[in-house]
């Protein structure tokens, strides 16, 4: 089977083998507290045992809610924020087709609430809904998180008029096994519930119930997704920088701070990674700015950033690497016709299909941007299936981790964010604040 690999060719003429090997002491240590859970919030590494931990029960359990939402619903609400809604996102935009909500074959479309308090959005969204069967879940670790609660508050509302009695069929609660307003309600309403364990933080739950009950109701095979992520775990078994692709990503990362490269670019080539990209934003950036430490994770679009961002990557201030996800075999594709007028010039490229051309301006912009200064890697992907996402998050998830560990930081707390939570309080003066 293959796998996903991660190329540093145009890492080494700012950072040669001997100077990322330079790591290895560093690296193995971080390894050790990682696997060995001795490290800062070794309370929170439930998730490095999931592909292997997950019962069968439990997937089985996970896509008869699936199947009964699909069969229920034209609309299925995912409502969350964070970590409890950006792994699953990430998946199914990665893995379904371009537009699929707009197809007519889609039976159940799906959207996503609680990330935002704008109204506007909202209003659009119940407008959206109204009259269509719907289903939601509502996904909160603490219970309490103001953006998704509000949104839950507006969506139960219009099930409970909608449905009367049956209600309790269409409301599915991820949550804490035992804390939090949102448990005591799904107890009393006898909600269907899906706990999240105690050992596993938001942004490293996309492969519990949190992210794999919307990944199975957009019809994606959940199993082959926990398999990518198993098989990568097993890759992930060495702390050797250059067998290990976790530990050559979290090696190199920390050589490219150490050289004022600050700020990460992850380059994306598909539309398909827009959410991609913001899951990975969240893992690195939550789990590593802290401190006064961390490297800045940003993302871009390519090749529609190119036309923007590309001027600041090729010359602006020299503070950026880049990680460039490609995928090796697109599934669909298109090819260029002759025009016998030639008027636009484009008839070089006749016969040629735009996944030859997507890769070619990923090759010439990588060049380009090691030339300009930009240390760059490549992660490869064979394909665009569940079993190659799963390695996908798995690895981002464990060279988090090591990264995080290396830098001397605990990669699995947030305090930081509390802080405009207190301030937001205080403002809508909410009791005790
Ligand atoms: O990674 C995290 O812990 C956060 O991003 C949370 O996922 C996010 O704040 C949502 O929290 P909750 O699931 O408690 O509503």
């Amino acid at each position: 089977m293959k796998t996903i690999k991660l190329d540093y060719e145009n890492i080494l003429s700012f950072a040669g083998k001997d100077v990322i090997l330079s790591w290895q002491g560093k690296v193995t240590e971080a390894y050790g507290k990682l696997m060995g859970k001795t490290g800062q919030g070794a309370d929170f590494l439930g998730w490095t045992n999931l592909p292997g931990n997950t019962a069968d029960e439990m997937l089985s359990d996970i896509e008869a809610s699936a199947k009964k939402i699909q069969s229920q619903s034209d609309v299925f609400i995912v409502i969350g924020i964070g970590g409890s809604y950006l792994g699953s996102r990430a998946v199914i935009e990665a893995l379904k087709p371009n537009f699929f909500n707009e197809k007519s074959e889609t039976k159940t479309r799906i959207y996503f609430a609680g990330q935002n308090i704008s109204s506007d959005y909202m209003k659009d969204l119940m407008e959206l809904i109204r009259d269509r069967s719907i289903t939601v879940n509502i996904i909160s670790k603490s219970g309490t998180t103001t953006e998704p609660g509000i949104a839950f508050r507006l969506l139960k509302d219009l099930i409970e008029s909608k449905y009367g009695e049956q209600s309790k069929d269409r409301i599915f609660v991820t949550t804490d096994r035992s804390r939090g307003a949102l448990k005591k309600l799904a107890g009393s309403m006898n909600y269907k519930t899906y706990v999240i364990p105690d050992d596993v933080g938001g942004r490293f739950s996309v492969l519990t119930p949190v992210g794999l009950l919307p990944i199975a109701v957009a019809g994606i095979n959940i199993r082959e997704l926990m398999r990518g992520a198993g098989d990568m775990a097993d890759i992930c078994k060495s702390d050797k920088i250059f067998e290990n692709p976790a530990c050559t990503y979290a090696a190199i990362r920390n050589q490219m701070l150490k050289i004022g490269k600050q700020i990460e670019v992850l380059s994306m080539w598909t539309p398909k990674f827009h959410y991609l990209a913001e899951w990975w934003k969240q893992l690195f950036g939550e789990s590593e700015g802290k401190e006064g430490r961390g490297i800045f994770p940003a993302s871009c679009n390519f090749t529609a950033d190119l036309h923007s961002m590309g001027q600041y990557l090729q010359e602006g201030q020299r503070i950026i690497f880049e990680t460039l996800v490609l995928t090796e075999n697109e599934e669909k594709n298109i090819f260029i016709k002759k025009d016998p007028e030639n008027l636009d010039e484009l008839n070089y490229l006749e016969a040629k299909n735009f996944d030859f051309i997507n890769k070619k301006a990923a090759e010439g912009t990588s060049r380009a941007h090691h030339d300009g200064g930009v240390p760059n890697m490549t992660l490869r992907i064979p394909e665009l299936k569940e079993y190659y996402l799963g390695q996908v998050l798995y690895f981002f998830e464990i060279s988090c981790a090591l990264s995080g560990y290396i830098l001397g930081i605990n990669p699995f707390n947030q305090p930081g964010v509390e802080v405009y939570k207190k301030n937001m309080f205080s403002l809508l003066e909410k009791p005790g604040y």
